[in-house]
């Protein structure tokens, strides 16, 4: 009996040491080259505040031209002033578009021809406009599910739409979608919100396989609670459910987040993820996404079961949490 389960054991190690050395023959060919920022064209939708400003100022840092594009033009020059002093040399430039980029394609298309016209074909595009709202699905009128959708995904399919034509001519290009964790697990309260950063999740995936052989790579970032102005706006309304799950985990800094943004866009990483609880639910939600390095690959085998069990801790606790809420407002109801 022994015998048999060393066997079964050491053929099981032979098939993991196979797959490993396939894909150590594999990944290398397909693995993207890093794209050095300097000179390069950067538009930051959602660049005049929070995540899309820091991601801004990382790739000015680096030596890109940035056009940011938001829909209040008092911020955008006051974010474009903060940007510029960050230069790290005097031919950089930051441009600003006021510009809705929920609303008609056509629009959006032209902007950007104009901001390409200004500086030159866009090489990254990190699309960041984006907002949240909380509230049970009852709750939430029907109409704001519309308008973030517009907001949150048609915002990214359309800036996307006017640069990849480009990008594939000059086989060149970096492309990002900033959804959230809550496009990665869906929690109490984000209904409206959880599914349109889902949705950039699939995008995303079919995206990559169609622009992957014009040597153009696409990033999902997933960041957690971050603080930002949006962030601060949503947490005065924030129900109570979601207010507790949140507190379950600590909320980052803005240029912290949209460092690690443009390092795995720059090195053509799929997913970019902040922090250990990041990296779990990445590996947790992986299913057929692209890899971009045998390292990924052995962190998924390696921990896919442990961050598993973990993850069964979480729910457990978080429907715990919902179970205490109810209680307390069925006794208060009550008591009323
Ligand atoms: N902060 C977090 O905790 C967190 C966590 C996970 C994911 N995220 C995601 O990260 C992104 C940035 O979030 P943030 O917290 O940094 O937000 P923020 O501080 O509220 O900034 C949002 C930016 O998007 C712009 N914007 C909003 N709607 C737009 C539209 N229709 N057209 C053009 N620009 C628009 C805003 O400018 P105007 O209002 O002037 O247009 C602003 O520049 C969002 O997609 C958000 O869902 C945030």
């Amino acid at each position: 009996m022994s015998g048999a389960v060393l066997l079964v054991a050491a053929a099981g190690v032979v098939v993991v040491l196979a797959f490993l050395l396939l894909l150590y023959i594999v990944l290398p060919v397909s693995s993207p080259k890093t794209m050095p920022l300097s000179g390069a064209h950067v538009v930051v939708t959602g660049g005049s505040s929070g995540i899309g400003k820091c991601v801004a100022i990382e790739c000015f840092k680096q030596g890109a031209f940035i056009t940011l594009i938001a829909r209040n033009e008092c911020r955008l020059l006051e974010a474009k002033k903060e940007i510029e002093k960050f230069s790290v040399n005097d031919k950089q430039v930051v441009h600003y578009i006021s510009l809705d980029v929920s609303k008609d394609a056509a629009n959006v298309e032209r902007a950007l021809k104009q901001a390409q016209e200004k500086l030159g074909p866009v090489d990254m595009l990190v699309n960041c406009a984006g907002t949240s709202i909380n509230g049970k699905f009852e709750d939430i009128d029907i109409s704001k599910f519309e308008q973030l959708m517009a907001i949150n995904y048609l915002g990214s399919v359309y800036p996307t739409r006017a640069v990849v034509t480009t990008m594939k001519e000059r086989r060149r290009g970096r492309i990002v979608f900033v959804s959230s964790q809550a496009g990665q697990v869906g929690l109490f309260g984000y209904t409206a919100y959880s599914s349109t950063k889902f949705a950039l999740r699939g995008l995303a995936e079919a995206l990559q396989m169609e622009v992957k052989p014009y040597n153009i790579y696409v990033t999902v970032a997933y960041p957690p609670d971050t603080d930002t102005p949006g962030f601060a706006e949503e947490s005065q309304t924030k129900i109570l459910e979601t207010k507790l799950i949140s507190e379950t985990s600590s909320v980052c800094k803005p240029d912290h987040v949209a460092r690690i943004i443009v390092k795995d866009a720059v090195q053509g990483k799929f997913a970019s993820s902040v922090g250990t609880d990041g990296h779990m639910l990445t590996i947790l939600t992986g299913g057929m996404s692209p890899i971009s390095s045998l390292a990924e690959a052995l962190q998924a085998l390696i921990f896919l079961g442990f961050f598993r069990l973990l993850a069964l801790y979480y729910i457990a606790g978080f429907d715990s949490i919902v179970r205490r809420c109810m209680a307390k407002k069925e006794k208060s109801e009550k008591t009323d």
